[in-house]
């Protein structure tokens, strides 16, 4: 009777353990969100698909590769404007390096930043429904940093929900 008492108690304590470990993973992940917007980088953005290549001259003078999630690729591909919310596009960047095996040839040096918008209208209505975020080295950038990002993407593209970069066919 006691045996089974105790493996019902160990059974009812299980699903706390299991939800205490998600807990502190999330607010982990909340305390590598970005000044301003909350915005964290997205898990698995390695691996998505490629929207287009970039380079930045001086003083920058970056490599650039903008990469989005299936919902902000499929928007690209359809043509849809505004990006419905749920659309998630990453920037990749690093210092732009001269090949050491052929000269003319430049390729990604050190890792400089990820950048990331999120689509989400209802979060983030005072931005045309984008949220901002810049890491580096995984740690968002200072809050001076983050106001500076939505001024210029609606001084520029305003017209084009806010987003630099055309989809490279
Ligand atoms: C002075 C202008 C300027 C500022 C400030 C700026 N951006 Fe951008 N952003 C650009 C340009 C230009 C591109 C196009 C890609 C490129 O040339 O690197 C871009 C592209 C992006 C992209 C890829 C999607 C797109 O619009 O093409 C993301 C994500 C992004 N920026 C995030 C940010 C974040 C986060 C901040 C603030 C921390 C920020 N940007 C501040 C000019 C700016």
């Amino acid at each position: 009777m006691k045996a089974i008492r105790l493996a019902v108690a160990a059974a009812a304590l299980l699903p706390l353990a299991a939800g205490a470990v998600i807990s502190s993973q999330s607010k982990a992940g909340s305390d590598g969100a970005s000044p301003i917007y909350g915005v964290t980088i997205p898990e698995g953005y390695r691996s998505w698909e490629l929207v287009a290549p970039a380079l930045e001259g001086e003083p920058l003078n970056e490599l650039r590769a903008i990469v989005g999630n299936d919902v902000a690729i499929k928007a690209y591909r359809a043509g849809t404007l505004p990006f419905p919310d749920g659309s998630i596009l990453v920037k990749l960047a690093w210092k732009r390096t001269p090949s050491p095996d052929f000269e003319p040839a430049s390729v990604p040096g050190a890792a400089t930043t990820v950048q990331v918008m999120v689509k989400d209208s209802k979060r983030y209505p005072d931005t045309g429904g984008w949220g901002f975020g810049r890491f580096i080295d995984g740690k968002p950038a200072d809050e001076a940093q983050h106001q500076t990002c939505f001024a210029c993407h609606e001084a520029r593209v305003k017209d084009r929900d806010f987003v630099f970069t055309r989809y490279a066919p």
